[in-house]
Parts: C-alpha cells; sequence; structure tokens
C-alpha cells in the first residue's frame, strides 16, 4: 500500500503522520510506503516546524530531514490512499482534482478512526506545544486503527 498524508504548509501535521506511519510500518514489518505533501506552496523545501520534529523525537522518531512538498494532480496516480488531515485539506485537494478527478482513493484521516464522524486534525501553527502534542496523539492512534484495518 502506497500511502499520501497531506495537509495544508507539509511543516507541521503531515511530516508528523508520515513519520508516525512509517514508524509503525517498520515495526510491524509491512511492505508499505508513506510520504507527505501541502495543498500550499508556502512552505516548499523547508523543513518539519521545529515543535513537530521536538514532539516525534521525543517519542523517538526523526522527522528532521523531510522537505516540504507540493501536492499535485499527479499524485492521484501514485498513491492507493490519499489522506487529508483535516476538511479545508479535503476541499482543496476536490479542487485540484478538477471536473471529474479521481477522488476515490483521498479520505479523511480521521474518519479512520471514528468513521463518518469527518473532523479534522486541528492546525497547530499558529498555536503552542501543546497543539503539537495534540496532533501527535490523534496521529498515533489514527495509525494504529489505519494498521488494524488494512493489515
Ligand atoms: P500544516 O500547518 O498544514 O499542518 O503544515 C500549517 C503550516 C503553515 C500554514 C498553515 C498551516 N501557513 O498558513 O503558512
Amino acid at each position: 500500500m502506497r500511502i499520501l498524508m497531506v495537509c495544508l504548509g507539509n511543516i507541521c501535521r503531515s511530516p508528523i503522520a508520515e513519520g508516525v506511519m512509517r514508524h509503525k510500518i517498520m515495526e510491524h514489518g509491512l511492505q508499505w510506503t508513506v510520504e507527505s505533501a501541502g495543498t500550499e506552496s508556502y512552505h516548499v523545501g523547508e523543513h518539519p516546524h521545529a515543535l513537530s520534529q521536538k514532539v516525534c523525537r521525543e517519542h523517538g522518531i526523526d522527522i528532521s530531514q523531510l522537505r516540504a512538498i507540493q501536492f499535485t494532480k499527479k499524485d492521484f496516480a501514485n498513491y492507493d490512499k490519499i489522506y487529508a488531515m483535516a476538511t479545508d485539506v479535503l476541499r482543496e485537494i476536490k479542487q485540484i482534482s478538477g471536473h471529474g478527478g479521481n477522488m476515490a482513493a483521498v479520505s479523511l484521516f480521521l474518519n479512520e478512526l471514528e468513521p463518518g464522524s469527518n473532523k479534522s486534525v486541528p492546525d497547530p501553527y499558529y498555536g503552542a506545544e501543546p497543539g503539537y502534542h495534540e496532533v501527535y496523539k490523534m496521529v498515533d492512534e489514527t495509525c494504529d486503527a489505519i494498521i488494524k484495518k488494512y493489515k
């Protein structure tokens, strides 16, 4: 399974999701791949936010080498699962897919934890460190749910 985690900037939420999922894929010995991207271009080329790096490091996960990239229409063909971290991200992805675009692989990340809830992972960018720990916890639980479901 090829997974893509998508948020807005690809510096806060989706790099945490990429790092956590990659760690679990290794722990479970799965032949899955995971990458991440952002729908916006503002932070392309930047490493993850310092607080995203910090919370991951505290759990033994190094995401310091990741660099932000922008989601493009080509990505629809390259992944089996494209997870939008939030409802605004899902809207952006729909817009990028265009009229008649293939949205079959796309779902809201938190719906894997709570099906049908349509909840968003809160954007921690304008807040302080506790927000990043909250994101980490949601991501950790949801990645466990994804592995349990598709393994
Ligand atoms: P992310 O957080 O989507 O979790 O990477 C954000 C990072 C930057 C911005 C918004 C959200 N921004 O507006 O620059």
